[in-house]
């Protein structure tokens, strides 16, 4: 676990802190959040992790230890890092690139390699073709995949993301945000993440942190967050579609109810939200639709009651 122990960070210059008394507990392979206003204290909070950046009062632990007691380099080995623009090293391939931190460690160069080959399947890039090319010859969202993979090369516990999808197209960071899914669903890592994006924050994470002028205003799940904001700032910050949001969390699987009928003028799949599901309801004009499983057998049906039931239903 990282915990921050009324961690402040003061620049002489600056007339408050960038990073105020704060106190949290990121707990083990979960993704937590820290979202906010440009200058909130995002960044200066990450790299007080990995040391890039000391505090000024308090304590940064990891795993129970006082960062400043561990080794810099083993510290900054155990922890993947990955920033906006993705920093790759422009005069090395991408397989270089990939497997730099294993390279550093000394593993075995055939043990890299195979490394490296794994990480790029992946996050998706066919490692034929992209091993041996070079930062200038990706796209952005190749080059963000390709940081994502160096981040993880040396299989370490914990990520630090800076928002490490902020400068693709919308249609390329709702892939890489699927990749990332289906990556930490399979690895379990111990992730922070920055972004300024409130739905990709809901999205991606198990806890939200929100910062507000170097403070931290509310910690929680992304459901309390969005029922119960902590205060105005926070749920001007949600956005008014509030209600909508709350629905993209929920999954049909849990609410649909079983039915001797399967006759239905539409369906959607199970694994859908409930805010498709209604997308769906809307479209056809029915108060009522199928649910399916997998293989698109029709299992159950959802209704515009279980939208409502919903948001009667408390968060927990
Ligand atoms: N080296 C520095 N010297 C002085 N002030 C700094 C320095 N680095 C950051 N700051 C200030 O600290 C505050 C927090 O900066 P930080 O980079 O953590 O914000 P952020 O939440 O990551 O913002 P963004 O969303 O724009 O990346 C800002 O007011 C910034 O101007
Ligand atoms: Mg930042």
């Amino acid at each position: 676990m990282i915990s921050f122990e009324h961690v402040t960070k003061r620049y002489e210059v600056a007339e408050r802190p960038a990073v105020d008394d704060l106190t949290i507990d990121v707990p083990d392979a979960m993704v937590t959040i820290l979202i906010g206003p440009s200058g909130s204290g995002k960044s200066t909070t990450m790299r007080m992790v990995n040391r890039l950046i000391e505090p000024t009062s308090g304590v940064v632990r990891l795993g129970g230890a006082d960062v400043r007691d561990l080794d810099v380099e083993d510290l900054r080995r155990g922890i993947g890092y990955a920033i906006q623009g993705v920093g790759l090293f422009p005069h090395w391939t991408v397989h270089e690139n990939v497997g730099v931190v294993p390279w550093l460690l000394k593993w075995p160069q055939p043990k890299i390699d195979a490394r490296v080959r794994d990480l790029l399947d992946l996050v998706g890039l066919e490692p034929d073709v992209y091993d041996g090319k070079y930062p200038d010859e990706l796209s952005g969202g190749e080059a963000q995949r390709v940081g994502v993979a160096r981040a993880l090369a040396a299989d370490p516990p914990v990520l630090l993301m800076d928002e490490p999808f902020g400068a693709v197209d919308p249609l390329t960071r709702d892939r890489l945000q699927a990749e990332f899914t289906k990556i930490q669903q399979a690895l379990r890592k111990t992730v922070v993440f920055v972004t300024h994006d409130i739905d990709e924050a809901l999205k991606l994470g198990d806890r939200i942190a929100i910062m507000r002028e170097g403070r931290l205003v509310q910690f929680d799940k992304p459901e309390c967050v969005i029922a119960y904001p902590a205060d105005d700032f926070v749920s001007d910050f949600v956005g008014s579609e509030r209600a909508l949001k709350r629905l993209s969390l929920a999954r049909v699987a849990g609410v649909a109810s079983e039915t001797a009928t399967n006759d239905w003028a539409a369906s959607v799949p199970r694994s859908a939200t409930l805010r498709e599901a209604l997308a769906r309801i809307l479209e056809t004009g029915e108060r009522e639709i199928g649910v399916s499983d997998e293989s698109g057998n029709i299992i159950g049906s959802v209704g515009l009651e279980d939208v409502f039931a919903h948001f009667e239903r408390p968060v927990e």
